[in-house]
């Protein structure tokens, strides 16, 4: 293959280099377009088309069904790793040492708190408030009680920064869903491991102790590293692009949460439940709401169904439907829901409207059954969908930075009025 794409405007031809990443993929180097074509730019709303960065940490391939981090397949880190080798792997690279590791986790450790102020902004939110507006203020607040700009040519600055918000994000994710059902902020054990201490401050109860299940422990762990990264999707981008500017890390992870939170991206975990639910409060009729999804008049959607990238199936996902049967199994759990679950994807698997468009079951079509079974509560769905994330937002914050990428400025195609004379009030 050629290593040069040619383009031809207006009778002249240009040529731009290709560049092929390690897994073959290539693209167009179009850096140079504007000022070789004299301002020409390209348009791709969506950006359905367009490499905003080139990236050593994850791999998909959407034809193929193909999830690694940093080389490593999504199936055996979820088999054999823990959502804290996998935090450690997505941001430094590679697998740590048991002595990393133990560093590692005791580093966090030491951070594990927040200002006690904290509580008093947690206090003026009203408990109706959604978990991910709560959440997403919290840290973008910890910018206020942690001000000092980490110098990211400093690998130490970088590091502590990095277990700093380790340590105090999942004390927030905790507090806002105590917050949520009227529970007393506390803080965890340093004596356990980082998913079993987040288990306990999010559901220990001021008179009892907690006893941990090493069932919903698997469950957690799993589900955290399943959503731990997913290359350059609508809240990692978010967060390279603030940080881009030389916001701080808080300030980029906050912005991140606001983007996770719309029900097109992580907000589908959430808005599952709620359509499921719905499908069961009205008879249990799948074809119905088959028929909605189709309907081009109806705005309703399958939530959990379709993927920007996917377009044979989500690695994810079947991983996720093994684990929900296994762990509702392992509880005892009987949710009626998961039969509609499973029975909508067995009819939109033959359904010719789904079948053309490659649309199939993504992360999150099983992710909320389990959170249920887990008796985490619907609102908190999303925000456990970012603390899974967490890792992957750092590692690509540090990405951009350590790469130094210029800050992000798409252009546009201007098309509205050209220039044109004021008018005075009156004459309007
Ligand atoms: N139900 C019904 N039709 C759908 C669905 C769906 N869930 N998803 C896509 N389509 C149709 C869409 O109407 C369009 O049809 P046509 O070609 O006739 O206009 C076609 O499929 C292509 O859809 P698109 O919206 O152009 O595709 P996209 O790549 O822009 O959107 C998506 C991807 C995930 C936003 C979309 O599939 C969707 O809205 N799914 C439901 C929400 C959801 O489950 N989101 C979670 C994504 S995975 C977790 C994460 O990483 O965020």
């Amino acid at each position: 293959m050629s290593d040069k794409a040619t383009l031809e405007i207006n009778g002249q031809k240009h040529e731009f280099p290709l560049i092929t990443g390690t897994e073959n993929e290539v693209a167009i180097d179009i850096k140079a377009l504007r000022s070789v074509t004299g301002g020409v730019t390209t348009i791709d709303p969506g950006y359905k088309n367009t490499g905003s960065c080139v990236s050593a940490i994850t791999f998909l391939d959407g034809e193929k069904g193909i999830l690694r981090y940093r080389g490593y397949s999504i199936e055996e880190l979820a088999e054999k790793a823990d959502f804290l080798e996998v935090a450690y792997l997505l941001i430094f690279g590679e697998l740590p040492t048991q002595e990393q590791l133990d560093k590692f986790h005791s580093d966090i450790k030491k951070h594990s708190v927040v200002d006690d102020d904290v509580k008093k902004i947690l206090d003026a939110f009203p408990k109706s408030a959604h978990p991910m507006g709560v959440l997403s203020s919290l840290t973008s607040a910890l910018t206020a009680f942690n001000p000092s700009s980490v110098n990211v040519d400093s690998e130490e600055e970088m590091y502590n920064a990095i277990v700093r918000i380790l340590g105090k994000f999942p004390i927030l994710v905790a507090w806002t869903m105590r917050k949520k059902m009227g529970l007393p902020l506390d803080y965890g054990s340093s004596s356990l491991g980082y998913v079993e201490n987040i288990l306990q401050m999010m559901f220990k109860r001021p008179d009892e102790n907690y006893e941990q299940n090493p069932i919903l422990v698997n469950a957690l762990d799993k589900l955290l590293i399943l959503h731990a990264d997913h290359e350059q999707n609508c809240s990692t981008s978010t967060v390279r692009i603030v940080g881009s500017s030389h916001a701080g890390l808080f300030a980029s992870l906050s912005a991140g949460i606001s983007a996770l939170w719309g029900p097109l991206h992580g907000g589908a975990n959430q808005a599952v439940i709620e359509m499921l639910e719905a499908i069961k409060e009205d008879g249990g009729d799948t074809k119905k709401y088959m028929g909605k999804a189709k309907d081009k008049e109806d705005p309703f959607r399958l939530m959990g169904f379709g993927h920007r990238v996917y377009k044979n199936f989500d690695p994810r996902a079947r991983i996720i439907k093994k684990a929900a049967d296994d762990v509702l199994g392992d509880l005892g759990v009987e949710d009626p829901i998961l039969d509609i679950a499973k029975g909508l994807e067995k009819e939109a698997l033959e359904d010719d409207y789904f079948v053309k468009r490659k649309l199939y079951p993504n992360v999150d079509f099983y992710s909320g059954i389990i959170y249920r079974s887990m008796n985490i509560p619907v609102e908190m769905f999303t925000v456990m969908f970012a603390l899974g994330r967490l890792p992957g937002w750092i590692a690509q914050w540090r990405e951009m930075r350590l790469n130094k990428e210029p800050i992000g400025r798409p252009r546009q195609v201007y098309t509205g009025e050209t220039l044109r004379s004021f008018k005075g009030i009156n004459e309007r």
